[in-house]
């Protein structure tokens, strides 16, 4: 089995590993990682194939230290500065223009490169290790929902990974908040893990880029995206339970009373968005896995990281047809 929990001497495999090129799943705050050194092409081309990714869809460049900025960034302007200085390590990521360094695989040919440096120790101590920055999609299959555990990704993605380093759940559970600096105003690529109203103090005003599916500006924003197999809809005033299927639940904060759901899950007993957050892949895949022919799933208030979450149960409805 090559889950393993992190120790000094599994973490300095994981480093080795990446240096040699090869593939390691690792925890960050936000989900599990498959990463490969950035500044290597072909060890790049590993990740697309292990996920069965698009080369259209470009990947985070996670660091640990401000040193690689000026070697990565061609422009990592003040107002980025004071962003990374405020918010790094976290859950935001920063779009900004690359440099010759950084391999084209990694920024599926754009001139901008998406740099964050994560906040979680063993993904720190592993950046460390390496010395090298690690190019590090959600390490799921292409689509699908995104780990975290290690034993998501153990189960989608066990046999095409050298090491998956075993770090426990991740704290914040939806993936980092993209924010896109490379024209005069700030663009919200994805919502995420740091909330948008953190953010505009500091960045300004920012525009909601609406993603239309064709551009690869996000492409990781396509309308279907972070979804279960199980077909899923949105729970609305017009719900009728189905009586011939063997539906599941998502509920946010209460399950619904005397409905023969077949299975469910509740997000967040107290009604907290963070929490909703941690547990939102978790109570996924577990509804994922039960067998069931639909899945209804409760909107969250969207507001903070209800934001994020919405994002992600819209995608995990996605744009699919389901009677
Ligand atoms: O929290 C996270 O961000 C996690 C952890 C592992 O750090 N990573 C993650 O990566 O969610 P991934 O590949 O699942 O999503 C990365 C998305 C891409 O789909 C794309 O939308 C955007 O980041 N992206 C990456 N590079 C970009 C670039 N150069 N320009 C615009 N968008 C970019
Ligand atoms: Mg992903």
């Amino acid at each position: 089995m090559n889950l393993v929990s992190a120790t000094p001497a599994s973490l300095q495999l994981a480093a080795e590993i990446i240096r040699n090129g090869n593939l390691v799943a690792f925890p960050t705050e936000t989900v599990y990682g498959l990463g490969a050194d950035a500044l290597n092409a072909t060890a790049c081309a590993k990740i697309f194939a292990a996920k069965n990714r698009p080369y259209f869809d470009p990947l985070i460049v996670h660091l640990a230290d401000l040193s690689w900025l000026e070697k990565l960034s061609a422009q990592f302007d003040e107002r980025a500065r004071r962003l990374a200085e405020k918010f790094w390590p976290g859950p935001l990521t920063l779009v900004v223009p690359k440099t010759g360094l950084v391999p084209d695989i990694v920024t599926a040919g754009l001139p901008n490169v998406a740099l964050r440096m994560p906040n979680h120790p063993l993904a720190l101590e592993l950046l460390r290790a390496a010395q090298t920055p690690i190019a590090a999609p959600s390490a799921n299959p292409f689509g699908y929902l995104s780990p975290t555990t290690a034993e998501h990704v153990a189960e989608q993605l066990g046999n095409k990974i050298d090491l998956i380093l075993d770090g426990g759940p991740c704290p914040i559970g939806v993936e980092s908040t993209i924010l896109d600096l490379t024209e005069e105003k700030p663009r919200l690529l994805r919502p995420g893990g740091l909330p948008l109203e953190m953010l505009e103090p500091l960045a300004g005003r920012i525009e909601i880029y609406q993603s239309d599916s064709e551009r690869p500006l996000a492409p990781g924003q396509l309308p279907s995206h972070y979804a279960p197999r199980t077909p899923a809809a949105f729970l609305n005033a017009d719900f009728k339970f189905p009586a011939d299927q063997k539906a599941g639940l998502l509920a946010f904060q209460t399950p619904i009373e005397n409905l023969p759901f077949a299975k469910i899950e509740i997000l967040s007993p107290a009604g907290d968005l963070a929490e909703a957050a941690a547990n939102l892949f978790s109570c996924l895949h577990r509804l994922d896995r039960a067998g069931l022919q639909i899945i209804f799933v409760e909107p969250v208030p969207e507001a903070g990281l209800g934001s994020a979450i919405m994002d992600r149960l819209r995608k995990a409805v996605g744009t699919r047809q389901v009677e």
